[in-house]
């Protein structure tokens, strides 16, 4: 970690997600669920918490403990970081269970939209002395026919090698290590970045202090996210992790899986390079 650099606060991080979440309500679409549905959900929800209280036994003041830490998410803006690490990934699973070609993952909260468009062959953003080993992801987006699919874009963002993304900590750049990669006519691409660190959930806030209280640990695995478009093609949200990283088989959000693990080698100049090739389903 570098020692230089402020670290970003749960205000910093979480709060920021919030703001995020609410300014990109028109990407996300209408849920539309109808009242019979609803009900059903709720019910299920609120049945596993009744459930857990009488398994557990829980006393009043566990009770309004819960509640206390429930305003505190709410006004340390941390929902979106609170569900997305121990949420979101169920219903990731479940979207998963009807798509074909490169398998998805979580996209958590730090996915920023309109980011610099760049080449086929490019070098994301990044701060002149960026910290961090080379990193090279090179690749083919495909349909999964096989075609070619040149014009796809590949919006990738990552943390830097301290573990922080760009517009949610207050000392990197914006647009930092973030960019939309259009692929040229045979499909493919080739990033340069840097190898991102594994992130740390903020540990100075609600989210944190229940990590803490239960004794689990705050961390996933270094990744990269990427999210691939091409017309006619349903969209893919994934990430890519990194063989042998540290907390690979522990990520406190459980959005890993072995078909997302690439495993760059260093091509004897100091810069590590992986493959990975996308594979997406007709819309
Ligand atoms: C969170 C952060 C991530 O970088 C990620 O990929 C998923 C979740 C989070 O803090 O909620
Ligand atoms: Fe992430």
């Amino acid at each position: 970690m570098s020692t230089t650099q402020q670290s970003p606060t749960a205000a910093g991080s979480g709060a920021n997600a919030s703001e995020n979440f609410k300014a990109s309500a028109e990407r996300r679409g209408v849920a539309d669920t109808p009242p019979e549905r609803v009900a059903a959900i709720v019910t299920a929800v609120l049945k596993g918490v009744h459930g857990a209280i009488q398994e557990y036994d829980v006393t009043y003041p566990e009770f309004q403990a819960a509640k206390a830490w429930l305003m505190a998410v709410g006004e340390g803006g941390e929902w979106p970081l609170f569900m997305d690490v121990f949420v979101e990934h169920a219903v990731e699973e479940q979207v998963a269970a009807s798509q074909h070609g490169t398998k998805g993952s979580i996209e958590g909260p730090y996915y920023l939209a309109d980011q610099v468009r760049l080449e086929s062959t490019c070098r994301l953003p990044r701060r002149d002395d960026e910290p961090g080993t080379a990193l090279v992801l090179e690749g083919q987006v495909r349909g999964l026919d096989g075609t070619p699919l040149g014009g796809a874009e590949v919006d990738i963002w990552q943390a830097d090698a301290d573990g922080y993304y760009s517009g949610f900590a207050p000392h990197l750049p914006e647009g930092n290590l973030r960019g939309v990669v259009v692929t040229d006519a045979e499909g493919r691409f080739s990033i340069s970045t840097v190898q991102p660190a594994p992130y740390q959930i903020p540990t100075d806030g609600p989210t944190g202090r229940l990590i803490e209280a239960a004794g689990w640990h705050p961390w996933r695995p270094a990744h990269l996210h990427i999210m691939v478009r091409a017309d006619g093609h349903r969209t893919i949200t994934t990430q890519l992790y990194f063989a042998g990283g540290e907390w690979l088989d522990s990520d406190v959000a459980e959005a890993t899986k072995p078909e997302l693990v690439i495993d760059p080698q260093d091509d004897g100049t100091g810069t590590r390079r992986a493959t990975y090739d996308f594979e997406l389903e007709p819309a």
